[in-house]
C-alpha cells in the first residue's frame, strides 16, 4: 500500500463511500433546509456555494482528516517559506512572493528575494506606463499601436487570460496580440494587419529555449528587419522576459529591454512575474497592483483561514471525493462571463501540468488516480454543445460554474437572461428529473399512455451531478487575482494530498527531445526507417509530397 491508501482517513473514506455513494442530493437538501448556509463560503466579494456535492457533514470531516494526515498545512507553510519543495528539479516554488504587498522580508531557499521582486515590477510598471502614455516610440519616432507577446505555455496562457478577462480596463488606443503556436499561420494572420513601425514583440520565455517561440521569435526579428533600417533600431521593438538573459542577449535582445523572471517561479504560476508585462501594458500599473493584491488575499486566506474555512481547501477535497472514490475522470470549468472564455485554458495546464503524473514524490508509482482531465468552455455556449453529457451521460463530471453578479456595462436584458441560466443549470444537474415528473409533464401535454412509456425513459434526468458555484460581484483585477489564485492552492492541496511533485513537468520532455530529432532528418529530406513503422510510415509520406520550397 501507498503512502496515501495507508493513511486512517483514506479507509474511512472508503467504507463511508459505500454508505453514501447512492444518496441523492435531492434527498440532503429536503433534509436540511439551511444546506446552503452551512456549505457555502465567503472571501471578500467571492461567493463559493458548494452545498450541491455529494457529501455530508461526516464526508466533510474525513475529508479534513485526510488533509491533516497529509500534513497539507506543513507543506503549505514550507511553500511559503521559500523551502526547496519542488525536489526534482531542486527549486523553491515561491510565485506567491510575487504578488507579497512588500511590508515583509520573502525568502527562497533561506536568501531574501523580495527586493529584486519589487525592483523588476518597477521595472516593469515603467515599460508599461512609457508604451501607455506613447512616450516610447518606435524607430521611426511613432508611437507603438500593438504589442505582441510571443511565448507558449505559462508564457502565454496566463497573460492572454487575463487580458481577455480585463478588456473593460484595457487601454483602447494600445493592441495586445498574443502568438504561441509554431504553425505560421498564428504569426501571419497577426502581423498581417501589422505595421512595424508601430509594433512591439515582447519575447516571454523562461527559458529561452522553447522551439516554438524562438521559431515565431525569428519570424518577428526578420519581419522587422524589412522595415528597420538597421539592427541597432531593434530595441525600440522587442523586448524580453526571460531567466536566461544571455540567451536573450544573444538572440539579439538589448540587455536594457530584458525582464528577469527566477527559477522558483514555475511557468504555469508566472503571470505574476515579468511574464505578466502584456497585462500591465493592457490594463496598467495600477490595475496590474489590484490583480496581485485579490491573489495576496487569497494567500493570507489560504495560510491562515481554518482547514474547514479555507476556500482552497474544500475544493480540493471535494475534486479528491470524485477523482479518487467516485472514479470520476474529468471536472469541467463553467464560466458564464464572455470575458472569461480563456479561463478554462489556463487553468488546463495549471492542473494537468501540475498533477498530472503518476510517480510519488519517493519515485514511487501511485496506486490511486491523481490529476483529472480538466476541460470548460463559457457555459451558456457549453449548454448548446456538452452540457447534454454532463446531464445525461453515464460519467460523472463535477462542474465548477463562475458568474459576475453585475457587468461593467451590465444591460439588464442580457445579465438577468445569464444569470437565470447558470441557476438553473446547477439546479438541473443537482435535481434532475424522476420518472414521476417527466410522466406527470408528458400527461399534462396530452400524450397518451403508449406515446408516454416509449418517450419517458429519454426525457429522465437522474441528477445528482455536482456542481460548485462561484459568484463575485464584477469580475475586476482584484477578483480576477483571488479568483486565479484560489485553483492554484487548490492544485497544490491536491498534489500534497495525492502526493506529488506539482512543480516539475517531466512528462512534456519526451515529446520536445523526439521532435528535435525528427526535424533535424526532416532537414536533410532523405527517407527513413529508424522509428516504428507507423512513424516511418507518415514522416517519408510527408516527406514525399511536401512542397519543395519548404
Ligand atoms: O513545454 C512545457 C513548458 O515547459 C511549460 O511548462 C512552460 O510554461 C512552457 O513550456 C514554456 O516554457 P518557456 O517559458 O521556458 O518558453
Amino acid at each position: 500500500m501507498s503512502q496515501l491508501t495507508d493513511l486512517p482517513a483514506w479507509s474511512k473514506l472508503k467504507q463511508h463511500y459505500q454508505e453514501i455513494k447512492d444518496t441523492h442530493m435531492r434527498d440532503l437538501f429536503a433534509q436540511d433546509p439551511t444546506r446552503f448556509e452551512s456549505y457555502s463560503l465567503k472571501l471578500n466579494d467571492i461567493l463559493f456555494d458548494y452545498s450541491k456535492n455529494r457529501i455530508t457533514q461526516e464526508t466533510l470531516g474525513l475529508l479534513l482528516q485526510l488533509a491533516e494526515e497529509a500534513d497539507v498545512s506543513g507543506w503549505r507553510d514550507k511553500m511559503f517559506a521559500g523551502e526547496i519543495i519542488n525536489h526534482t528539479e531542486h527549486r523553491a516554488v515561491q510565485h506567491a512572493a510575487l504578488r507579497h504587498p512588500g511590508n515583509e522580508p520573502q525568502y527562497v531557499d533561506g536568501k531574501r528575494v523580495d527586493e529584486e521582486i519589487h525592483s523588476e515590477l518597477q521595472r516593469v510598471k515603467k515599460l508599461a506606463k512609457r508604451v501607455r502614455t506613447r512616450q516610447w516610440r518606435g524607430h521611426s519616432n511613432q508611437p507603438i499601436t500593438d504589442v505582441v507577446n510571443i511565448g507558449i505555455g505559462g508564457s502565454h496562457l496566463g497573460p492572454l487570460m487575463a487580458t481577455e478577462a480585463l478588456r473593460p480596463y484595457a487601454i483602447h488606443d494600445l493592441h495586445i496580440h498574443y502568438v504561441s503556436n509554431i504553425d505560421e499561420n498564428h504569426i501571419n494572420n497577426t502581423l498581417e494587419t501589422l505595421n512595424p513601425d508601430t509594433t512591439l514583440f515582447i519575447i516571454s520565455s523562461k527559458s529561452f529555449t522553447t522551439q516554438d517561440t524562438l521559431v515565431n521569435a525569428q519570424t518577428a526579428k526578420a519581419w522587422l528587419m524589412n522595415k528597420l533600417d538597421n539592427e541597432a533600431q531593434l530595441p525600440k521593438h522587442l523586448v524580453a522576459v526571460t531567466s536566461n538573459t544571455a540567451a536573450a542577449v544573444k538572440f539579439g535582445v538589448a540587455e536594457e529591454n530584458i525582464f528577469k523572471m527566477w527559477d522558483w517561479v514555475g511557468g504555469r504560476y508566472s503571470m505574476w512575474s515579468a511574464i505578466g508585462l502584456s497585462i500591465v501594458i493592457s490594463i496598467g500599473p495600477d490595475n496590474f497592483d489590484d490583480l496581485l493584491a485579490g491573489a495576496y488575499e487569497v494567500d493570507e486566506h489560504f495560510k491562515k483561514a481554518p482547514l474547514n474555512e479555507n476556500i482552497p481547501v474544500i475544493m480540493a477535497l471535494l475534486g479528491i471525493w470524485y477523482n479518487n472514490f467516485f472514479n470520476s475522470e474529468a471536472i469541467a470549468i463553467l464560466p458564464y462571463d464572455q470575458n472569461m472564455h480563456r479561463f478554462p485554458a489556463y487553468l488546463q495546464q495549471a492542473d494537468m501540468e501540475s498533477n498530472g503524473k503518476s510517480c510519488d514524490r519517493n519515485g514511487a508509482k501511485v496506486d490511486y488516480t491523481t490529476g483529472p482531465i480538466l476541460f470548460g468552455e463559457i457555459g451558456i455556449a457549453s449548454q448548446h454543445a456538452f452540457y447534454q453529457l454532463l446531464h445525461q451521460g453515464t460519467k460523472l463530471v463535477p462542474a465548477d460554474m463562475l458568474a459576475p453578479i453585475s457587468n461593467v456595462q451590465c444591460i439588464a436584458r442580457h445579465h438577468r437572461a445569464l444569470m437565470s441560466n447558470i441557476f438553473a443549470q446547477a439546479e438541473a444537474m443537482m435535481t434532475g428529473k424522476t420518472e414521476q415528473e417527466v410522466e406527470r409533464e408528458l400527461t399534462a401535454q396530452g400524450l397518451s399512455p403508449q406515446q408516454i412509456e416509449k418517450l419517458l425513459p429519454y426525457k429522465v434526468f437522474p441528477g445528482n451531478r455536482p456542481t460548485n458555484t462561484f459568484l463575485f460581484y464584477t469580475l475586476n483585477p482584484k477578483t480576477l487575482g483571488s479568483l486565479i489564485a484560489l485553483y492554484e492552492h487548490k492544485i497544490f492541496v491536491q498534489g500534497i494530498i495525492w502526493n506529488l511533485n506539482s512543480f516539475d513537468q517531466w512528462g512534456v520532455e519526451l515529446g520536445k527531445v523526439l521532435a528535435s530529432n525528427i526535424l533535424e532528418e526532416i532537414n536533410k529530406g532523405e527517407m527513413v526507417s529508424n522509428h516504428d513503422c507507423s512513424t516511418n510510415g507518415l514522416i517519408n509520406y510527408y516527406l514525399n509530397l511536401k512542397p519543395k520550397r519548404s
